[in-house]
């Protein structure tokens, strides 16, 4: 319909116009800790430091200019959260056992499944299927939203009777 002649600046900014977009379709903003997130436990807070940090990291990737950087992101962060979570959860699950915590049942579903989750997306790709990198920062963010600030928060109080 439109026979459109662009010149090569106009190129140039729509690539840039694109790339602003697969960033607004990857990632918010870097997220900083604060105490507000904080469960009592200062190894548990360092741990959950360490989840904000593999988000910030593939953050950064996911927005550099580098393209290698751009696609290696996903894999990258996926496997980090693996080998994150294989020990967080077991150390987290750990602590909760000596404190008796009342929803520690629960709690360990929630952990399974988001390790089936985590196995699952490494299994599609591994199969060859593409999965967007917007995908899985929406997964790690999701995680962080919903389990560190609000699931495990749920400690707290038992910590502090200790
Ligand atoms: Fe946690
Ligand atoms: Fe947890």
């Amino acid at each position: 319909m439109f026979n459109i002649q662009l010149n090569f600046s106009h190129k140039i900014s729509i690539i840039k116009y694109e790339k602003f977009f697969r960033i607004k379709g990857v990632a918010m903003a870097l997220i900083e800790w604060s105490e507000k997130y904080s469960v009592g436990n200062k190894q548990i807070d360092d741990q959950h430091k360490n989840w904000i940090k593999i988000y910030n990291t593939a953050h950064e990737k996911m927005i550099s200019s580098d393209e290698t950087l751009f696609r290696s992101a996903g894999a990258d962060a996926l496997q980090e959260m693996k080998a994150y979570a294989e020990y967080h959860f077991a150390f987290e699950e750990n602590l909760m056992e000596t404190m008796a915590f009342d929803e520690l049942d629960s709690h360990k579903r929630f952990h399974q499944d988001f390790m089936g989750k985590i196995e699952k997306i490494i299994w599609d790709i591994s199969a060859g299927t593409h999965v967007l990198n917007s995908e899985i920062i929406k997964t790690i963010e999701n995680w962080l939203m919903h389990h560190i600030l609000k699931e495990d928060q749920k400690i707290k109080p038992f910590i502090k009777t200790k």
